[in-house]
């Protein structure tokens, strides 16, 4: 499989020389599409199926090499079950199912988007060719050799065959968006720290300009007149200057409120003074996967030109030991004016959120903020990589994203706040130390950023687990998944726009 072109949509009737995939029900149920397209072959299907005892089964395959008959060099039956119901999201993984059945030399598949029941409407299309693109995303900027006898892959010009063209694609558009904001924030993740560090992180933000984002950078003086000493502290020890970005976009009514996205976008992250062992600590050229999820939100939602305010803000640093490094029993201040002693620098994400949720709530007045952080270890052991942990004071806010969390496969699982965990993090010599012992770490993180939000509605995302080092799955093949972007424009999809 390859790096994908963007889909086309083509009409039932088109034949073409690439792989040819179809769906197929229980008891080897073709719809009449499928059977049309298959009638020149004669009863290849039937005896094919006998031969391997294909009946449709769920998950199940048969393939057949260069079908005679066919301008198709291989055709793919993919199995769906009994009469499935398909929810926006099973579409998604059933396009990137499909994906993973082209083999890697081919350059052209054709989906036909149909079931033995009928056509895919075409948003369930659009859903589809969303998910044959996820599938295809390779990071292999970094390969100049190929093994032995191993051909470049080629990259895949992926058809859906629909009833309705322009339907189709017009449906797409906004999934279009949306696959492109995924694919911005795995290419941020993936990238090395030695390229992507805050300033650069900051110039390929500016690239949101173009889909119409405003983008504001504030450079390390511009922190300091604010008082961010909090963010600043985690970067001083680094030989990269730190940034924040601030972006928005105006799509929804003059004047309503923005819905805010903050995002934790530690660079790299050697834990400073407090220093992380050496084995996987090159995972955490991912500690930026919040502040990537933003950024590709915010050119989604620019992208399909969604009715809704929204801003965006990432907190941009390298949590670095040296020098000038910040220590242990360090005491910072605030930009909203509390201090924080520092007990551990290894606990650096809630330092650098601290500034940029209290700079987002007073300059932007959101009417909700959502934050997302490769916060703790902590939350991985509690959660594993399927959900995310959410914190929050808001209960309708969790509502609407648990829900959209099962729309999109990208699911949170709210976690407990409270003042018995607060008094965790009290500190001796100032209001609040930033770690709170072995115990509901990541009770204990989001317990210190409760204190920088006000009282406005706010859910803070902890997505150690699930957006880094992810498990193989029908849309991702990649280290980095994008976790949150598709999670979050549902959310603003569901309930933010006009
Ligand atoms: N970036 C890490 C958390 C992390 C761990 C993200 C694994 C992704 C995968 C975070 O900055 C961190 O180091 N957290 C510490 C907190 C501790 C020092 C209180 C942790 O989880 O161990
Ligand atoms: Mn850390
Ligand atoms: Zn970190």
């Amino acid at each position: 499989m390859a790096d994908a072109r963007k889909p086309e949509f083509v009409s039932f009737a088109s034949r073409s020389s690439g792989v040819l995939v179809l769906f197929c029900e229980e008891g080897l149920k073709l719809g009449p599409a499928c059977r049309r397209a298959l009638a020149p072959t004669g009863d290849l299907l039937q005896r094919a199926a006998t031969a391997d005892r294909f009946t449709g089964k769920k998950g199940s395959t048969l393939e057949i090499v260069a079908p005679s008959g066919l301008a198709a060099n291989r055709l793919v039956v993919l199995g769906v079950g009994k009469a499935p119901r398909f929810k926006a999201h099973d579409l998604v993984k059933l396009g990137g199912a499909a994906v993973g059945k082209v083999p890697a030399a081919a350059s052209s598949a054709t989906i036909v988007a149909e079931l033995a029941s009928g056509a895919f409407k075409p948003d369930q299309s659009a859903e589809l060719a969303l998910g044959t693109q996820l599938r295809s995303y390779v990071f292999d900027r970094y390969k100049t050799k190929r093994k032995e006898g191993e051909e470049p892959p080629a990259k895949l010009q992926v058809s859906i065959a629909v009833a309705n063209v322009p339907a189709a694609q017009k449906a797409w558009r906004a999934r279009d968006a949306v696959a492109e904001g995924v694919i911005m924030a795995r290419d941020l993740i993936n990238e090395p720290a030695n390229v992507l560090y805050p300033e650069e992180f900051a110039r390929r933000a500016g690239a949101l300009k173009k889909a119409g984002v405003a983008v504001e950078v504030l450079d390390v003086a511009a922190m300091k007149k604010l008082g961010m000493n909090a963010l600043l502290g985690v970067g001083q020890g680094s030989r990269k200057d730190s940034r924040m970005v601030i972006m928005r976009w105006n799509g929804g009514k003059k004047g309503t409120p923005p819905i805010a996205f903050i995002g934790k976008g530690v660079c790299f992250d050697t834990g400073g003074i407090s220093i992380k062992p050496a084995a996987g600590m090159e995972d955490m050229k991912g500690d930026m996967a919040g502040a990537a999820c933003v950024v590709g939100l915010m050119h989604a939602l620019a992208s399909r030109r969604a009715r809704v305010n929204a801003v965006g803000a990432i907190g941009l640093v390298e949590n670095m030991p040296d020098g000038n490094a910040q220590r242990p029993g360090d005491i910072v201040k605030t930009m909203n004016g509390q201090t924080i002693e520092i007990i551990n620098t290894d606990a650096e994400g809630r330092l650098v959120l601290a500034d940029v949720l209290h700079y987002v709530n007073t300059r932007h007045k959101p009417r909700c903020m959502i934050d997302l952080a490769t916060l703790t270890g902590a939350i991985i052991v509690a959660l594993g990589q399927e959900y995310a942990g959410m914190f929050s004071n808001d209960d309708r806010l969790c509502d609407r994203l648990a829900k959209a969390g099962q729309a999109t496969g990208e699911r949170v699982w709210r976690m407990p706040l409270g003042p018995e965990y607060d008094k965790l993090i009290d500190s001796k010599f100032a209001d609040m130390k930033n770690t709170g012992g072995r115990w509901g770490g990541s009770i204990t993180a989001a317990q210190l950023l409760a204190r920088f939000v006000d009282k406005t509605p706010w859910a803070h995302l902890d997505i150690a687990g699930t957006a880094l080092g992810s498990p193989q799955t029908d849309i991702n093949k990649s280290w980095s998944s994008g976790w949150g972007v598709r999670l979050l424009n549902q959310l603003v999809l569901d309930h933010y726009e006009r």
